[in-house]
């Protein structure tokens, strides 16, 4: 199992590109089952969970082909196997999301449940709340959902929650419905927008995407289309969060702080310095971090999958911060990695109390999920001596070329097998 060993104490300088989003491409790659032609995708990040989808979508039928380092073209013409196994979903719960492209396009699909994974249970009840409303029928057997229609009529559907796949899942079966339906409570993320943008150059007739309300008004074929896969937000504020707790100043290429208004006003007031170009931005650490005390919400508030990267620059922060987790039930994980480290935090429901120390020890650690994972890399950059970080595949889902990009920053970090 690959560990990634790490040399604390280098201040991060220098310029890297940052990748296409994971958390978009995931949705618009199952937007391939929704048309039998062909969809050029440009910007695609080459990442564990997208080879996952490829490898699960080509198993459906539908032609993959890899187009230079960041393309890919899907053909949905060849789709004939409306089946998501229980072997390729429980590697990545996103793979939920070809259920609402399958019962659009052909009135069938039975997908292994996800089941819960190590931030929380992660049910898909809105999911397939939203399918039955739009008239699939759906029964839950052996951990798979068999859902069936003729064809899906609009409805007007409103989610328990904000959901981000939930949103997704059913604003892609509704563009081939039978009439309008209208979403309410809809999530409001970025990779939401992304997708609808793509869907309507597919010829999906969408207004509201980024709103809580999304209007589609149902269609009855989609037609190929060209994309270019928008730039990970969250790949980008990880890394402004380890120039910022390293002391350092870099620049980050190929993105926007379009969609992390909240991330860098915290980066603000935590005392960086941070410059916003039209596809760049940069960082400038302080000597010393300010402890910044943050709450996770749904888009446009402060996005959970930075929470855990935050918990890190606070441990070295001059003060305490709390860090209040409404999102999911258990994803503090990295708090007990992050205290073998001599950090000081105090778990207390969903509030992590965090209390700045003046440096932390390197030390060997273990990464339970994505995101923890990149806080154990962001503390293992700033401890003194060396840190090693074991089941570092958790962050080949989600970082791509990883120990290249910090190397190129100037990190001392090599991937140990
Ligand atoms: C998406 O997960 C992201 N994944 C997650 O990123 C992200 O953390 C999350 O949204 C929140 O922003 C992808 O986009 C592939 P949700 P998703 O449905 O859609 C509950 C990462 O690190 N819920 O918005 O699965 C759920 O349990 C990953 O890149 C239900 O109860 O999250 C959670 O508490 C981790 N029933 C809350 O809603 C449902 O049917 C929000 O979940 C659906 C969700």
């Amino acid at each position: 199992m690959d560990k990634l060993l790490i040399q604390g104490g280098t201040a991060l300088s220098g310029e890297v590109a940052i990748s296409g989003a994971k958390n978009a491409a995931l949705p618009i790659l199952c937007a391939s089952l929704l048309t039998a032609e062909p969809l050029h995708f440009t910007n695609v990040p080459r990442l564990k969970d997208i080879s996952t989808m490829m490898r699960l979508l080509g198993d459906m039928g539908v032609g993959v082909t890899l187009d230079g380092i960041d393309g890919l073209v899907l053909d949905g013409g060849g789709l004939n196997n409306p089946v998501a196994s229980y072997e390729m979903v429980k590697t990545m719960r996103a793979a939920i999301l070809v259920l609402g492209p399958l019962v659009a396009r052909g009135g069938e699909a039975r997908v292994s449940l996800p089941g819960g994974c190590a931030i929380g249970a992660r049910p898909v009840d809105q999911h397939i709340k939203g399918l039955q409303a739009m008239g699939a029928e759906i029964t839950v057997e052996q951990g798979y959902v068999h859902a069936k229609a003729t064809r899906l009529r609009g409805a007007r559907i409103c989610t328990d929650m904000v959901t981000v796949t939930g949103t997704e899942n059913l604003m892609m079966a509704a563009c081939l419905a039978d009439g309008e339906t209208i979403i309410e409570n809809a999530a409001r993320e970025p990779e939401v927008v992304d997708l609808a943008n793509c869907l309507v150059s597919m010829g999906a007739r969408i207004s509201g995407a980024g709103t809580a309300v999304i209007r589609i008004q149902g269609v009855d074929q989609l037609h190929g289309a060209t994309h270019a896969i928008m730039p990970d937000r969250i790949e980008t504020g990880t890394y402004l969060c380890a120039a910022a707790a390293t002391g350092g100043d870099v620049r980050l290429l190929k993105t926007s702080a379009a969609y992390l208004d909240a991330v860098v006003d915290k980066l603000m007031d935590a005392g960086c310095e941070i410059t916003v170009e039209r596809d760049a931005i940069r960082l400038v650490a302080p000597p010393r971090l300010k402890a910044v005390s943050l709450r996770t919400a749904p888009y446009p508030a402060f996005p959970t999958d930075m929470q855990a990267q935050f918990m890190a620059i606070n441990c070295i922060a001059d003060g305490v911060a709390t860090i209040r987790e409404t999102i999911f039930e258990n994803r503090f994980m990295h708090a007990n990695e992050l205290a073998r480290l001599g950090a000081d935090i105090q778990i207390e429901g969903s509030n992590a109390i965090v209390r700045g120390v003046d440096h932390l020890e390197g030390a060997t650690v273990m990464a339970t999920d994505l995101r923890a994972s990149a806080s154990l890399v962001i503390a293992g950059l700033v401890a003194r001596g060396e840190t090693l970080i074991d089941r570092i595949y958790h962050l080949d889902r989600g970082y791509e070329h990883i120990e290249e990009k910090l190397s190129k920053l100037g990190a001392l970090v090599r991937r140990v097998h």
